[in-house]
């Protein structure tokens, strides 16, 4: 009849592995709650890119005026309005548009293969160097090869106390629309983490009569 082995401390091996067998379980557990608790800890710090920027609601420009560059935060804050729009001033409107008004947070990132446009004025619209995307004032493509208009980011408008008094909404083309400021905004946050892609509308140059 075989019978325990019993070693020195007095532990059979059946105890022996029973414990071994425990603290694997009680190991594995730590490491999953840790792993966990990472996952769950926010990705991006205030202030980092993929995190929030707040900004005086004075960084924003005029209506029409060009883009406010912000390259820690890799958005353009712009300020639009097609129905101010004059001949071929920067946000001209183009059949199809509807009413386009407030403020936007637009990706620095081009559609077409991810370089990094510019803003230029002699041209009232921004370039790509890269291989010729244009896009104007709100983000939306003048020429390809882009294949749609640039993302946006979510914005909010907050109060002197922080309080949150609007926040961009998602419009019928899944991109987010522009933010018209209720009084009282003080400043604007841009949540870089939030992002939404732009839509694929008509190529602004296939439109007759369109200024660029
Ligand atoms: S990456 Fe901008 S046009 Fe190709």
């Amino acid at each position: 009849m075989a019978q325990a082995t019993v070693s020195a401390d007095g532990l059979t091996r059946r105890e022996f592995l029973y414990y071994i067998w425990g603290a694997s379980i009680a190991l594995f557990a730590v490491q999953f709650t840790g792993l966990l608790i990472w996952f769950m800890l926010p990705r991006f710090r205030e202030g980092e890119f993929g995190g929030k920027f707040t900004l005086p609601v004075d960084t924003l420009p005029d209506v029409n005026e060009p883009p406010f560059d912000f390259p820690d935060g890799r958005f353009w804050l712009v300020n639009v309005n097609n129905m101010v729009a004059i001949g071929c001033e920067r946000m001209w409107a183009a059949s199809g548009d509807g009413d386009i008004e407030g403020a936007v947070a637009i990706y620095k990132v081009c559609t077409h293969l991810g370089c990094i446009y510019a803003w230029v004025n002699a041209n009232d619209r921004f370039e790509c160097p890269c291989h010729g995307s244009k896009y104007r004032l709100d983000g939306r493509r003048i020429e390809a090869p882009a294949p749609r208009n640039l993302d946006r980011f979510k914005l909010l408008a907050l109060d002197e106390n922080d309080s949150v008094l609007a926040e961009s909404t998602v419009d019928d083309k899944g991109s987010y629309s522009t933010l018209q400021l209720p009084a009282g905004t003080a400043f604007l946050q841009i949540d870089t983490g939030d992002k939404k892609s732009g839509d694929s509308q008509v190529l602004l140059s296939d439109f007759p009569k369109n200024c660029p």
